[in-house]
């Protein structure tokens, strides 16, 4: 329908209303959560020493959340994909994203450089499903620009914090908008898709965010070797465990977080990639030159790493 331009304007003016509203309500909803944090880290700090492992550390964490800025809130985030919603839910992105870095600290260099050394100078780099932003960090210090995408507040709020010139977008990466960007980077987000349509979305977005001759580069989990891991043993690591089994195709995900009081249980389902799917999907939005290797930088032997343009 064609708006007047009066009416064009009130409708201009609703939308930022609301999406201020939505940036009020996430604000309240980080500096509620750093509160609470702040009183449970007191507690702790009180008891006696345990094992001297995660509430220690994370009671040392800077207060990253008020100071963030989370300078685009999209409309799209009202309609998330179901990967974008566990965003909002899974404690590893939220409750307890303040532990991310504690768990999650393979080193960044290996895949740094393998990006880098395809890029030119100063690239511009959009991180889709950034984290904490560890390799945006890496990615700016190596003179690149890089932008800042994710569903996760708490976890963009650190990389916002972590990268304080990047632009940062609080938004499901299957909504990206059309842009031209030298290059895509999207780590260990992919899994998280799980329906055919979801995953045909989540590729055609990271597309489209790519000037022509623009290169993707991509971690995923690779099918039959995720198959060989999830044995549904339990793995640990500073009061977060992890049991994986496999589920036709799907990756069923048990975790228990016994960090800061509460044990926490959370379940979720990821989908690790076949690359006769991937290469597939990746050519049907026009990147044609594909090329597939083991992961870079991963501890573990079921990661792939890919490069489209
Ligand atoms: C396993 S973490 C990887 C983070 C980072 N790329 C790294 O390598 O450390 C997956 C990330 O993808 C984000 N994510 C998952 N689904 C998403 C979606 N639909 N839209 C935006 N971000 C998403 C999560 O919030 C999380 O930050």
């Amino acid at each position: 329908m064609m708006l007047a331009e009066p009416e064009l304007l009130v409708a201009q003016r609703v939308e930022m209303f609301h999406q201020r509203q939505i940036l009020v309500q996430l604000q309240r909803r980080i500096v509620g959560r750093l509160m609470e944090r702040k009183s449970q880290c007191s507690e702790v700090q009180d008891a006696p020493p345990d094992d001297g492992l995660l509430p220690d550390r994370l009671c040392a964490a800077p207060a990253f959340h008020v100071n963030a800025k989370i300078c685009d809130v999209r409309s799209g985030m009202d309609t998330p994909s179901s990967s974008a919603r566990v965003c909002g839910e899974r404690p590893f992105y939220d409750l307890h994203a303040e532990a991310y870095d504690l768990i999650i600290n393979d080193p960044v260099k290996p895949w740094c450089d393998a990006v880098d050394a395809q890029l030119a100078r100063s690239s511009s780099i959009l991180d889709a499903g950034c984290g904490t932003g560890r390799h945006a960090a890496e990615m700016i210090a190596r003179g690149h620009v890089v932008d800042l995408a994710d569903a996760a507040p708490r976890l963009l709020a650190q990389a916002a914090a972590r990268c304080p010139s990047a632009r940062t977008q609080l938004i499901d990466i299957c909504l990206l908008p059309t842009a031209d960007h030298d290059a895509v980077m999207c780590r260990g987000v992919l899994n998280d898709m799980v329906s055919d349509g979801e995953r045909a979305a989540a590729i055609a977005s990271l597309a489209r965010s790519l000037r022509a001759g623009g290169k993707l580069f991509l971690d995923v989990r690779e099918a039959e070797a995720s198959r060989e891991r999830a044995d549904g043993e339990p793995r640990t690591r500073s009061g977060f465990t992890s049991r994986t089994t496999w589920d036709n195709g799907l990756l069923r995900v048990r975790e228990t977080y016994a960090m800061g009081g509460d044990v926490v249980e959370y379940q979720f389902t990821m989908r690790p990639w076949s690359v006769g799917s991937l290469t597939g999907l990746l050519r049907d939005n026009g990147l044609r030159n594909v090329s597939v290797g083991g992961g870079v930088g991963r501890r573990t032997p079921d990661r792939l790493f890919v490069v489209a343009f």
